[in-house]
């Protein structure tokens, strides 16, 4: 499948940056989830750019649900969700159309597209299409949340700027979840935001970490080979854009830790079986052990900056160099956030079901 992903639950996402709309097809989901237009919009905000760190592109998400909801709930076939684009302006991109922006996919979509692709405003590859999965997250985790199920992201690190770890997790959770810019230490988002205009004054850009927590997930889930519950969440989190790398528990940390320090010794609390820390994330064997997943993702600077930038022309099949217009963030961790959390949410879902059966979200208020 080339724009879909799931297996219980497939989600599809369709749409260009400059057409007329972008959008996702969810199916397979179950009969009677309640859909939270307004917890929807909420999602779809976040991810929107606000302020001065964010592109002056504003696109207001309006979305309309064209089927598989019906008086607030889903009824059990198709759910497509589809976002107007209404803030194009194309002829920013009409003049440097072969000229390829460095780390940018215009190169690729051209060797695989072989020129039909449309390029403007970075066409299919554009991070506006990360709207609908947002779309499809925010009808997932009210479902999920239901369930005892919660997941949050924060900006563990942005621009060589530390973020205090999670400490507290429902509290962490519930004040990340209201943030636009989610940082659990306001001193840290305060330097972040100082750091991220400061390259944008300098027509530059900065990347960093999101760290995810998911709580309420019971053990047991998963497979042991190639849909292991890390493979999962990779292969969902690395189709976002600018996702160069994805870790778990203390990720690439371990390679140095001894096994008696990366070993999360096994205890029962109230009868349940927890681990003492948490250094492999929530997941032994591909499979989920019942305390918290913990996942970082790592977000590279955005690729369209407003410096001069060596390059080449690929139809004139020559050198050049290219000085890019157009709107860009300066920064896309803040924004991606919610992305991931949607990523997150269609794994676990995902994963529910298969485990428990296509009507385990659905039911009764
Ligand atoms: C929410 C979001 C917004 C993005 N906005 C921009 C942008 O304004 N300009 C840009 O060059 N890249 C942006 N990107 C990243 C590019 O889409 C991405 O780097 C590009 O498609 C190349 O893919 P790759 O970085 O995964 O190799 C954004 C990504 C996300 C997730």
């Amino acid at each position: 499948m080339k724009n879909s992903f799931g297996n219980q639950i497939t989600v599809t996402i369709f749409g260009e940056s400059h057409g007329n709309g972008i959008g996702v097809v969810m199916d397979g989901l179950a009969p009677g989830i309640k859909v939270d237009e307004a917890f929807i919009r909420g999602q779809l905000s976040k991810r929107r750019p606000a302020g001065k760190i964010s592109t002056a592109r504003r696109e207001q998400d309006e979305y309309t649900i064209e089927s598989g909801v019906f008086n607030g709930y889903t009824t059990g076939t198709p759910v497509c969700i589809v976002i107007p684009n209404t803030a194009q302006h194309s002829k920013d991109y009409s003049a440097t159309r072969s000229k390829a922006r460095p780390g940018h996919a215009d190169y690729t979509a051209y060797c695989k597209y072989h020129g039909y692709e449309d390029y403007r405003g970075g066409g299919h590859f554009s991070g506006r299409i990360t709207a609908g999965l947002v779309a499809a997250g925010g009808l997932l985790i009210p479902a999920l949340e239901k369930k005892g199920i919660r997941i949050a992201t924060h900006m563990s690190r942005c621009a060589g700027i530390d973020d205090r770890g999670f400490e507290v997790l429902q509290a962490d959770i519930d004040q990340l979840n209201q943030q636009d810019f989610p940082v659990l230490s306001a001193r840290s988002a305060a330097d972040m935001k100082a750091v991220i205009e400061a390259a944008a004054a300098e027509g530059d850009s900065v990347g960093g970490i999101l760290e995810t927590v998911i709580t309420g997930l019971p053990a047991g889930l998963g497979e042991p080979w190639f849909d292991t519950v890390e493979g999962l969440l990779s292969h969902g989190l690395f189709s976002i854009p600018a996702v160069k790398g994805v870790s778990f528990g203390d990720g690439f940390a371990l390679a140095d830790q001894r096994g008696s320090v990366a070993n999360d010794p096994f205890r029962y609390e109230n009868g349940q079986a927890v681990t003492a820390k948490n250094s492999n994330g929530g997941i032994n064997g591909g499979i989920t052990n019942g305390m918290p997943l913990l996942i970082r993702t790592v977000i590279k600077p955005t690729p369209s900056i407003y410096q001069e930038q060596e390059t080449i022309d690929f139809i004139k099949k020559e050198e050049t160099t290219l000085q890019i217009a157009g709107r860009h963030d300066p920064c896309i961790v803040h924004r991606a956030r919610v992305v991931v959390d949607s990523i997150c949410a269609m794994v676990v879902a995902d994963l529910l079901t298969g485990r428990f059966g296509t009507d385990y979200l659905g039911g009764e208020e």
